[in-house]
């Protein structure tokens, strides 16, 4: 796709990124016009939502910059924004699209070649990686949906910004978690909230059996019907009659 110019979401850190990217204009160094920014205080600021948001309405790639490690103005924003973004990557990578459309970048103010550089380099990935809207457009936008309500998942918020005082401080008692223990219950975590996303997205259409769901999910009935439970315990599906002696489910619409 030759004439294809991708749309590109860069936040950029006030104290240092935004900086960097003026000295590159004043300083009228070239860099590629498909990237939009917008200032943020802080690189730990950028919340997952916005980034899955952005890429579920078509933003092909996002930048999200900060100020080098140690130098982070609110001392350890940029420390807890690296830890955010893994797991944003590991989201991303659920939907089948390519989490290289997301990257961390430290930029400080006096750096404009390297702002001018980040720029150039990812709008090469991402003119060789395509439009995000290339194929399969309704599925990928959809499967981008159910992780942006994954990472707003309160359980996932928590533990995604206390994850470093919980591995390297400890909670009230003092008790560390070692990165591994707490690796393995993030991602149980994602799995489980991005199968239950996925349940209230098919049963939102019409009412539906676990065997039903689990045939469209491709994933054991047992497994399906322990989501449901749960889902229908948070009051976020509801029992809508029987069909042949299996009940049907339902998402319940949360009215705006
Ligand atoms: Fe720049 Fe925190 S103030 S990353």
């Amino acid at each position: 796709m030759p004439d294809f110019e991708p749309r590109i979401l860069a936040f950029a850190c006030n104290w240092c990124s935004y900086a960097g990217a003026d000295l590159a204009g004043i300083s009228r160094m070239q860099y590629p016009p498909n990237l939009r920014i917008i200032r943020v205080m802080c690189s730990g600021r950028v919340d997952p939502v916005f980034i899955l948001d952005a890429l579920s309405k078509g933003v092909d790639g996002v930048l999200v910059l900060g100020c080098h490690p140690g130098d982070c103005h609110y001392i350890s924003g940029n420390l807890m924004t690296e830890r955010k973004m893994r797991w944003t990557k590991e989201l991303i990578e659920k939907t089948g699209v390519d989490p290289r459309r997301l990257r961390l970048e430290w930029i400080s103010a006096s750096e404009g070649e390297r702002f001018a550089n980040t720029a150039k380099e990812f709008t090469d990935l991402i003119k060789k990686l395509g439009s995000i809207q290339k194929e399969e457009k309704e599925k990928i936008f959809s499967e981008l949906k159910a992780a942006e309500k994954v990472a707003d998942e309160s359980r996932v918020r928590i533990l995604m910004g206390k994850e470093r005082e919980l591995v390297e401080e400890g909670n009230v008692y003092g008790d560390k978690s070692t990165q591994e223990d707490f690796d393995r219950l993030m991602k149980d975590i994602l799995d489980d909230e991005h199968v239950r996303e996925k349940i209230l997205q098919i049963a939102k259409e019409k009412p539906l059996s676990v065997k039903e769901i689990s045939k469209r999910m491709n994933m054991p009935s047992q497994e399906i019907g322990k989501h449901v439970m749960w889902l229908r315990h948070k009051g976020k599906i509801a029992l809508h009659g029987i069909k042949k002696r299996s009940p049907l489910y339902k998402t319940v619409e949360v009215p705006y």
